[in-house]
């Protein structure tokens, strides 16, 4: 069962109208069928850790042209999805052979290469970095800045420059359709 609810907030930025926008889109997968029966069996301790693993967040991909991105909440956590341009792809193909703090090619971290989702929580201490919205700094690579404590991430969402030690982490998804990907 699932729920998906847009926002969409429009903006201008260098003369074009372009779309700036939250895209909260949650739904929460559970099994009520059989919730009765395996629910003696979970762990009284930490039952909302089993209902979190349930979660996923459906997202509606139709109208997020290229260029732009959305944010999405799953599991609590942002999610940036962004639709990246054939520049972004090429510059992130490029930075495969660079020095690497958290080595991983982009081929390893999109299913489809216009298609980038990252969870949007910096790996240093857990700020959300800036880059999600036109006009937002992107740092020195193109991708998203922390301002936090000044780390820099690419185009495919890599860690290149700052303190934080990790890459902005993959969440698992999968893409229903041509229009809809199912995050978590
Ligand atoms: S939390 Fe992002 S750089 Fe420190």
């Amino acid at each position: 069962m699932a729920d998906t609810a847009t926002n969409v907030e429009n903006k201008t930025e260098g003369g074009e109208s372009r779309r700036d926008f939250l895209l909260l889109a949650t739904s929460v997968v559970g099994a009520a069928g059989v919730a009765g029966a395996i629910w003696p069996f979970v762990d009284s301790m930490n039952p909302a850790a089993d209902v979190l693993a349930l979660s996923t967040t459906e997202v509606d991909i139709s109208q997020i042209e290229e260029g732009q991105s959305v944010t999405v909440v799953w599991r609590g956590k942002p999610v940036f999805v962004r639709h990246r341009t054939q520049e972004e792809i090429e510059q992130a193909a490029t930075d495969d052979a660079a020095a690497l703090v958290d080595v991983q090619t982009d081929a390893d971290r999109v299913q489809k290469a216009e298609w980038l989702i990252l969870v949007g929580v910096c790996t240093h201490l857990g700020c959300v970095p800036l880059g999600q919205k036109p006009g937002d700094p992107r740092g020195e690579f193109g991708g998203w800045f922390c301002p936090c404590h000044g780390s820099h991430y690419d185009t495919s969402g890599r860690i290149r420059k700052g303190p934080a030690p990790k890459n902005l982490a993959v969440p698992p998804y999968a893409f229903l359709d041509d229009e809809h990907v199912k995050i978590g």
